[in-house]
């Protein structure tokens, strides 16, 4: 393991970390050391968080997390699709429990953390709003921000919750919470790119009615079109280069839609410093990657930030 050679984390840290004052981003009351975070589901339970920050990342978001520990789908349950530069994952939530993440957080030494929140399995819908509760609650010392994610394809059912009036329920609950608490939390909701045009004005709609944070977009997708790879009929959300141009769709949409009414953090395929730029450009506030992190190695943050800079 990185973190148990010593002197490692400053190595790391040297060859890729890239700091200036210049990339820092004010957004909801919080200070990014740069606009560039590793997306949820790589860091599910809060085990890297420290190393992942060594590698350059201005933030990183855990989860998604349950209430209840859970193993996911059987294996094989990810597969590489590499003439694509994407991945297919049917990893359906797998982590340790929410409680087993705080005990990790609490030991936080100034990573910006964001905390990706679900629903069991076994929950059912009816129900699904008490689980994002307890999860809300139990991390809400440990984390710098939330997401509401409702948008993962692996869980059955879970996206139905995307849906008006069961969306509006599930985050006038978490707003009414946050709000009873001395300092109240971001709250933010990741959205499917596969919502239409109908759905996405809802999002607006919900969104600005119940006056959340802002949006994540987007979560990976079940569209195959203009695939190559012999693994491409597998069953699950698709990630990477193939989500790219889906993912700044929706920002511009919501972007334009709106009015430039809420932040967005643009999440799809991002394997390059032009990849982050259409995402900006389209109105995202800050960007995530997992995808590109995986396939270009730790070096693309760097990258990303430093293009950053020569266009500011
Ligand atoms: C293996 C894998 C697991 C993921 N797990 C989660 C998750 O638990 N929660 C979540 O909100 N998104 C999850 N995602 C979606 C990513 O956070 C991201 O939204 C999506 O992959 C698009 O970004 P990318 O193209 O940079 O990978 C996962 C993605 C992958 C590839």
């Amino acid at each position: 393991m990185v973190n148990k050679i010593p002197g490692m984390g400053a190595l790391i840290r040297s060859l890729y970390q890239f700091k200036d004052k210049r990339l820092e981003r004010k957004l909801f009351g919080l200070t990014f050391p740069n606009p560039v975070g590793l997306a949820a589901g790589f860091d599910k339970d809060a085990k890297l968080y420290q190393e992942l920050s060594n590698f350059g990342f201005g933030f990183v978001e855990i989860g998604t997390l349950t209430p209840k520990p859970q193993s996911g789908n059987l294996k094989k349950r990810l597969f590489r699709l590499s003439q694509d530069k994407g991945l297919i994952n049917r990893l359906g939530f797998n982590n340790q429990g929410v409680e087993a993440s705080v005990e990790r957080l609490k030991k936080n030494k100034g990573v910006l953390i964001g905390g990706n929140i679900g629903k069991n399995k076994l929950t059912p819908n009816e129900e699904a709003v008490s689980d994002y509760v307890k999860c809300f609650e139990a991390l809400f010392p440990y984390v710098d921000y939330f997401v509401v994610n409702v948008s993962s394809p692996n869980t059955p059912n879970l996206r139905a919750l995307q849906d008006k009036k069961p969306l509006t329920n599930l985050l006038q609950t978490l707003k009414d919470l946050n709000l009873k608490k001395r300092i109240p939390k971001p709250l933010l909701l990741k959205i499917a790119p596969d919502l239409s045009e109908l759905q996405l004005m809802d999002i607006i709609d919900i969104i600005t009615s119940v006056k959340i944070d802002g949006v994540i977009a987007t979560n990976t997708t079940l569209s195959r079109e203009g695939l190559q790879s012999p693994h491409k009929t597998e069953m699950g959300g698709l990630s990477g280069k193939p989500l790219a141009e889906r993912s700044t769709e929706v920002i511009r949409f919501l972007n334009e839609k709106s009015n430039n009414a809420f932040p967005i953090i643009g999440v799809g395929g991002i394997h390059s410093p032009q990849d982050a730029l259409d995402k900006l450009n389209a109105g995202a506030s800050l960007v995530q990657l997992y995808t590109g992190f995986v396939y270009e190695g730790p070096a693309v943050i760097k990258k990303i930030n430093k293009a950053l800079l020569q266009t500011a």
